[in-house]
């Protein structure tokens, strides 16, 4: 997510914004701004990169003197990372500054009635839209509260925004929908931020935003209104946490934030490219007939990012009926691939540097495939050099393990199957329907899930003394075992592996023994009877057993297995993006039991830039 932070009282702005960004440059960022009013105008930075480039550029803040001011830390998600990308955005007026988190999904349409009304527009953000739609409205009503209304009732998605107008120098506003913002009271002015973090040196007290709310700050104090403008009491909060537990909005470690933000970060991959029931890929510029011609599919990656495509591979064979060969970027590059002009190579990574899928991507390129790249970060190197990027919208994920990132992705390719399968005319109305419904129901499953990690947490205590652990699992669960034992193994240092399970037979079965733990994962309902016969198996062999299955076959697993997870029950090429959860927190707690280094666990970097 972005960083927000806004002021208003009888203090300098400037550097109180400066000072609040600096709180948030751990979550990541690209670019940064702030916008101040004084002697009756607006004055504005932005710079692309560090933020102390910002603080230097305005001599910490002096250049710019009045006491309203608005700054933002920015995660690119629509437009690359630069200075006119960079937020605030201005009005056409000049009046209006904005500043935006979240994603607002119907800006394509309301900035081609912009256009059409006369209105240019400079970056490529769907940010510069709220300005001047702002601008709009305010050109014909004259108050800057009545304009926000109007704007707020045109707008669709998600979004934190704090909003000032050189003609109201005194006076700052708020709105938040599905996107976080709290309120700050201070003695000398009152504060906006996206994050606690930012105000903790200024004011501890505090109050949580909660969705269609509007906030109107000045230096004396806050009035709050709801959707339909009545006004609200909004209880006060004092925050006691330090700086470093701000940082991770009060979890103990940044992977349990970035695993609790799944169903957030699902629902802004996915809800923005759902529209009516039909998936729609804006940012993909394949023609349906390149789309129909397409050759031979490929999907290259890495660690986790190969775990999606191990998951995609079921998926899409399923969707478009055709091969699709998933490989390890560092054997791709180095294999003379079979591909060429008229191939698609997937190109999947989180950080969109990672060097040995770059290797390959390059490789796939030089032999003339379209490279088809799905990237977390914004104006990475594998984004820029792919011919089409999606961008799974995850926000900054700081923990090396994984979790959100791979969730999008996932979620992105999933997409990916749907739109493709429409077009070459392989998916059928009554799957593609089902799927799309899956997909919008899963932040809520998800949610379900992270409401009860207490049996997970538990079922860990079992499981944190042990040498080595196994997980099986067939099809899309074998797939899903692979980034379970992955999880595991990077964070708690205990020794696993994932096995198809019917490959068992085949020689690893001597290794179990009495006592051996093994996690079985049973979702995939098809094959759900081999799942339950290869837990005989390696019970019958000693093995102490943890069960994933869905709701609906508890009872029958818990005959047999004494410690069972469960998942909602969901479109069956859906069942990894809800599995996963359970196994990230099952990793995640051993790793706690354990008193290992969680966030940043030995030997591991975050973006693996070396061969
Ligand atoms: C995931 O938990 C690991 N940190 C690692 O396997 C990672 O997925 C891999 O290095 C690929 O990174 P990328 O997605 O940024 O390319």
């Amino acid at each position: 997510m972005c960083g927000i932070v806004g002021y208003v009282g009888t203090q300098q702005a400037a550097p109180i914004l400066l000072d609040g960004l600096r709180r948030l440059e751990y979550r990541g960022y690209d670019s940064a701004g702030i916008a101040v009013c004084g002697d009756g105008r607006l004055n504005v930075r932005k710079t692309k990169g560090r933020l102390q480039a910002l603080a230097e550029a305005t001599h910490e803040g002096a250049d710019l003197p009045g006491s309203l001011g608005i700054g933002h830390t920015r995660w690119a998600t629509h437009g690359e990372p630069n200075d006119i990308n960079a937020h605030p955005h201005v009005s056409r007026s000049g009046k209006i500054a904005v500043v935006h988190n979240g994603i607002i999904e119907n800006y394509v349409m309301l900035r081609e009635a912009l256009q059409a009304k006369g209105y240019e527009f400079i970056s490529q953000t769907d940010t510069e839209v709220v300005a001047q739609l702002l601008d709009y409205f305010y050109g014909s009503c004259g108050d800057i509260f009545e304009a926000v209304t109007q704007m707020i009732h045109t707008v669709e998605g998600a979004y934190a925004l704090g909003i000032i107008c050189s003609d109201f120098p005194d006076r700052l506003i708020a709105v938040r929908k599905e996107a976080p913002l709290l309120l700050g009271y201070g003695s000398d002015g009152n504060y906006i931020a996206s994050d606690v973090t930012a105000l903790i040196r200024h004011t501890r007290d505090v109050a949580y935003m909660e969705d269609g709310e509007l906030a109107v700050l000045d230096g004396h104090g806050i009035r709050v209104y709801d959707r339909t403008l009545c006004p609200v009491h909004k209880e006060r909060h004092h925050v006691d946490w330090d700086i470093d537990a701000a940082e991770k909005g009060g979890y103990p470690h940044f992977m349990l934030k970035e695993i609790f933000e799944q169903p957030r970060a699902i629902r802004e991959a996915t809800a923005a490219r759902i529209r009516d029931g039909r998936v729609e890929l804006e940012d993909l510029h394949m023609t349906p007939e390149e789309i129909r011609n397409i050759g031979k599919i490929y999907i290259v990656a890495c660690g986790s990012s190969y775990h999606v495509g191990m998951v995609g591979k079921y998926n899409l064979e399923r969707m478009l009926r055709r091969n699709v060969e998933v490989c390890l970027a560092s054997e791709f590059r180095y294999s003379d691939p079979i591909v060429g002009p008229g191939d698609l190579v997937i190109v999947i990574s989180q950080s969109g540097e990672t060097l040995d899928t770059m290797a390959a991507l390059r490789e796939a390129k030089k032999r003339g495939a379209r490279i088809l790249s799905i990237v977390n970060v914004v104006g990475s190197s594998i984004a820029r050099e792919s011919d089409d990027v999606l961008y799974t919208w995850a926000g900054p994920e700081i923990a090396v393990a994984t979790t959100k990132a791979y969730s999008t992705q996932m979620a992105v390719l999933n997409l990916l199957g749907l739109y493709f399968g429409d077009i070459m005319g392989t998916v059928s109305s009554e799957l593609y329907h089902e799927v799309v419904q899956g997909m919008l129901a899963l932040p809520d499953q998800m949610e379900e899930i992270l409401a009860q990690p207490g049996t997970i947490h538990e079922a860990a205590k079992l499981f944190a003394g042990q040498e080595s652990i196994f997980f099986i699992g067939r099809n899309l669960d074998y797939a899903l075992s692979l980034e379970g034992s992955l999880k595991l193994k990077e964070i708690s240092y205990i020794h696993s592996e994932a096995y198809a399970a019917g490959e068992l037979k085949h020689g690893t079965i001597s290794l179990v023994e009495e006592g051996t733990p093994v996690v079985a994962v049973g979702l995939y309902e098809p094959l759900f009877d081999k799942a339950m016969s290869n837990v005989v198996e390696v019970q019958a062999r000693g093995a102490h057993v943890l069960a994933l299955t869905t709701e609906q076959h508890r009872e029958e697993m818990e005959r047999r297995v004494p410690v069972v997870l469960t998942v909602p029950q969901t479109q069956q090429m859906l069942l990894p993006q809800l599995g996963v959860i359970p196994l990230q927190l099952l990793a995640y707690y051993i790793a706690l039991e354990r008193g290992c280094d969680i966030d940043k666990p030995r030997n591991l970097a975050k973006s693996v830039t070396v061969e």
